[in-house]
């Protein structure tokens, strides 16, 4: 796992070149903990992660999962991607997909997983076009198990009435300890 420091220039570097990475600091692990606090890691787990960028959420969840889970990367950003790779290569839970959120129901195909029972998301939802937005939260929904929970972070609190239009349950929290300190945390639920 890269140092605070080296995370971070490898944000700011990644930032300048995609838009799509829409942060210059990864996830504080006070946000990772208020997130992953939703998932039950005394079960086994398929956990599917949207724009895992250097692996900050992968790796807790990593350090918590049982060795039968399986923890699947999406990741749209080539250098992050890299990087994912070299994190995870000894660990056969973890796959890592060079892809587009968008996609998650042809690479959950790709890769034989019928349904999954976590999906953590970091991808800056505000940058897609209404109905990209409305697609991908209709297949994320239905790809999770009947129990499946969706949980989202991000800047502002623009997430919660898309989420409650797919989702019956949900649940939201604030979390200042962050850069920036602007960040809500959501669990949605089938
Ligand atoms: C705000 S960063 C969050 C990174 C990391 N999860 C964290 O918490 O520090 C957003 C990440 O999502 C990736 N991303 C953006 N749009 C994506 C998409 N449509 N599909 C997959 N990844 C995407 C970016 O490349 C970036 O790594």
């Amino acid at each position: 796992m890269p140092s605070v420091l080296s995370g971070t220039l490898s944000y700011v570097k990644n930032f300048l070149k995609d838009q799509d990475v829409a942060a210059i600091a990864p996830s504080s692990s006070f946000l990772v903990r208020r997130v992953c606090k939703w998932i039950d890691f005394d079960e086994d787990q398929v956990i599917v992660e949207y724009g895992p960028g250097n692996g900050v959420f992968s790796e807790f969840m990593l350090d918590h999962m049982r060795p039968e889970s399986t923890l699947l990367l999406v990741e749209s950003n080539p250098d992050f991607v890299e990087t994912l790779e070299e994190m995870t290569r000894d660990d056969p839970r973890a796959v890592v997909v060079e892809d587009r959120a968008e996609h998650i129901v042809d690479i959950l195909d790709a890769h034989g997983i019928e349904e999954v029972d976590s999906i953590v998301s970091g991808i800056p939802f505000s940058f897609l076009d209404p109905d990209t937005k409305h697609n991908l939260l209709a297949r994320t929904r239905d790809v999770l198990a009947e129990d499946g929970k969706f949980l989202v972070y991000q800047n502002y609190n623009h997430m919660e009435a898309p989420l409650r239009d797919h989702f019956s349950e949900v649940t939201k929290e604030y979390e200042p300890r962050n850069i920036p300190p602007t960040m809500f945390a959501y669990e949605a639920r089938k």
